[in-house]
């Protein structure tokens, strides 16, 4: 960990280093608009963060605006049937994900919002640093894999005002493979200039190809009710460990 070098004062009264004030005023420049940075709201907040889990920004952000206006507030998806939200999910990928969010959904419903946010289904520290720093204030960094590349090519230590500034500096400048170094308002002070990272394991054939039988199942299922004989029995029997489907009497539904 680096100390700061040449301390500033932020008009928040934090001291803040060289390095974080430059890259923040880049951010004053080139700040990606998305609509999840408009709200402190903790449910909005909480959707964006669990689709954005796995799933790129561009492909999140219609899908996030379309999730708030069906369901605008915790308890209004707290209350819907499993059932909808798996189908208003489609699309999104690793479905798991939309019956957690639901499950937190209920949480905050009966009993509000953890002190403990990673007591929430489908948050775990990550997202629950995400969700502590932007809906609650919290003084956390949420070190998403863009946001520990930065941290490790400049070995510098951020603090949490940093956070929006280095998912973006992660996403659209200092990428793995190929990163634009040229754009980047760190590089006169970057030990890793030019450098770019090794190409990490991809998801095993065998994992990818269960996965989409996985998908494609739930999507049959989703169009309507499947004889279970129809359908990939493999699938069917990960999808209803899961909770995504019903299987009752060789019919297979999605949860109510
Ligand atoms: N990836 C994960 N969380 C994000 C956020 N809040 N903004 C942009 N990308 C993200």
């Amino acid at each position: 960990m680096e100390e700061p070098d040449n301390p500033r004062t932020s008009p928040s009264g934090h001291t803040i280093g060289a390095v974080e004030a430059t890259l923040l005023a880049w951010y004053g420049t080139a700040a990606r608009d998305l609509p999840w940075r408009k709200t402190r709201n903790p449910y909005a907040i909480l959707v964006s963060e669990v689709m954005l889990q796995q799933t790129q920004v561009e492909r999140v952000v219609p899908r996030y605006e379309r999730w708030l206006r069906r369901w605008a507030t915790a308890t209004a998806l707290a209350d819907a049937p499993a059932a909808d939200v798996i189908v208003e999910w489609q699309g999104l990928g690793y479905n798991r994900r939309a019956l957690s969010l639901h499950r937190a959904a209920q949480h905050v419903r009966d009993e509000g919002w953890p002190e403990d946010l990673t007591r929430l289904p489908g948050v775990g520290p990550y997202t629950a640093a995400a969700l502590g720093n932007f809906a609650f204030g919290e003084d956390v960094l949420p070190r998403d894999v863009n946001v520990e590349r930065v941290e490790r090519r400049t070995g510098h230590a951020f603090t949490a005002r940093a956070a929006q500034a280095l998912m973006d500096l992660g996403a659209t400048v200092c990428l793995a493979r190929v990163p634009r170094c040229g754009h980047c308002p760190l590089a006169s002070e970057c030990p890793s200039l030019g450098t770019r990272d090794e190409p990490l394991r991809r998801q095993s054939r065998f994992e990818g190809s269960f996965r989409q039988r996985r998908g494609a199942t739930l999507r049959l299922v989703v169009e309507r009710t499947r004889w279970e004989d129809e359908l990939d029995s493999d699938a069917v029997a990960s999808l209803a460990g899961d909770g995504l489907v019903i299987v009752c009497e060789g019919v297979v539904r999605l949860p109510s």
